[in-house]
């Protein structure tokens, strides 16, 4: 298994080597960690979609380092996507724009549009801007399980298959990017994420639409993306002790509350409660590698507090909602 080596200049260099040679290299960003390939070069990307066990019609993220690169891959940029690329990039917002002509099928999954993406993480700015190419990437996780924030994540989930792992601690915002589909008239959320839609509709100065049955397929739309291997229930706050007590009974529980404390009459052995931040942008840093701890207990049953109903939360609610899909 590779293991992450410093995202140090020497680190940075030998990256750049291995993705113009064809390589896979795992990098992060602000929001997750990426597994990322030469946009321009098709074996390579393809080399992305079987070491994730990805289905092949899954479209990739390109990422870039600069906006004077989007001619090279969308065919124009409507003002509401220059608007919002001027606003949040770099960032964590990518923009679903028609594609250039020479854009590759295997990164668009034969769509007629391309996602596109300038990150703000420093390791990741470098990497983009030395390599001066695009780079494909999606989450460095196998398909269907949780993104990883850090480099060990990465050297679990993905092992001998990534060629070179940079290890850039954990990532800053801790969920996907939000993205917005500008490809079609008025934007479009398709995916809620690091940025939440209210600041998104403020930089536009008009509402967002939401997902309807033309929308571009997203592969975080399945309903059971992001699932930890233990079941998972979503409890409402009032209910949340009760429901643990319960569980508690048949069987070992792993919680994470978010606005309360653990009860003292729980049983020790039995409940595995854990608090995060009552706050969206700390809940999410920490959500992921707080799933992939708990998932490694092993226990009968995850229970988690309900997120609030605010958009703030809305990128959080939205990845808990699929962890609970059976
Ligand atoms: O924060 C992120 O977005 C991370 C980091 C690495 O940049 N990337 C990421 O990639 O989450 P991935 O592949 O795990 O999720 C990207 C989503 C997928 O659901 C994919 O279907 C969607 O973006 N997507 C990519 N290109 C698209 C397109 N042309 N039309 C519609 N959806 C697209
Ligand atoms: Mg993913």
């Amino acid at each position: 298994m590779p293991t992450p080596i410093p995202a140090d200049d020497a680190g940075i260099a030998r990256a750049i080597t291995l993705l113009a040679q064809g390589g896979l290299v795992a990098f992060p960003t602000e929001t997750v960690y990426g597994l990322g390939a030469d946009a321009t070069n098709e074996p390579a990307v393809r080399r992305i979609f079987s070491a994730k066990g990805r289905p092949a019609d899954h479209p990739l993220i390109v990422h870039l380092a600069d906006v004077a690169q989007l001619p090279d891959w969308a065919l124009d940029v409507p003002p509401a996507a220059a608007a919002l690329a001027k606003r949040f990039w770099p960032g964590a917002l990518t923009l679903i724009l028609r594609r250039a002509p020479r854009v590759l099928d295997v990164v668009t999954g034969g769509q007629d549009t391309v996602g596109l993406r300038i990150p703000s993480h420093p390791v990741a700015m470098r990497l983009l801007a030395g390599f001066a190419r695009g780079v494909a990437a999606p989450s460095a996780n196998r398909f269907g399980r949780v993104s990883p924030t850090t480099a060990a994540h990465v050297a679990a989930d993905l092992g001998d298959d990534v060629d070179l792992i940079l290890d850039g601690g954990a990532t800053d915002v801790g969920i996907e990017s939000t993205i917005i589909d500008c490809s079609r008239g008025r934007p479009v959320l398709l995916r809620p994420g690091g940025i939440s839609v209210d600041r998104i509709e403020a930089a536009l100065g008009q509402s967002i639409g939401q997902r309807d049955a033309d929308a571009p397929r997203v592969s975080g739309s399945l309903a059971s993306h992001y699932a930890p291997l233990t079941p998972v229930s979503l409890v409402a706050s009032d209910a949340l002790c009760r429901a643990v007590a319960a569980a508690a009974d048949r069987g070992t529980v792993a919680v994470i509350a978010r606005s309360q404390a653990r009860p003292d009459e729980l049983d020790r052995h039995r409940v595995h409660w854990c608090a995060l931040p009552d706050e969206p942008a700390r809940y999410a840093h920490l959500l992921y590698a707080t799933l992939r701890r708990l998932d490694a207990l092993g226990s009968t049953l995850m229970i988690i507090e309900a997120p609030p109903p605010r958009v703030e939360w809305d990128g959080v609610a939205d990845r808990l909602k699929r962890a609970a899909h059976r």
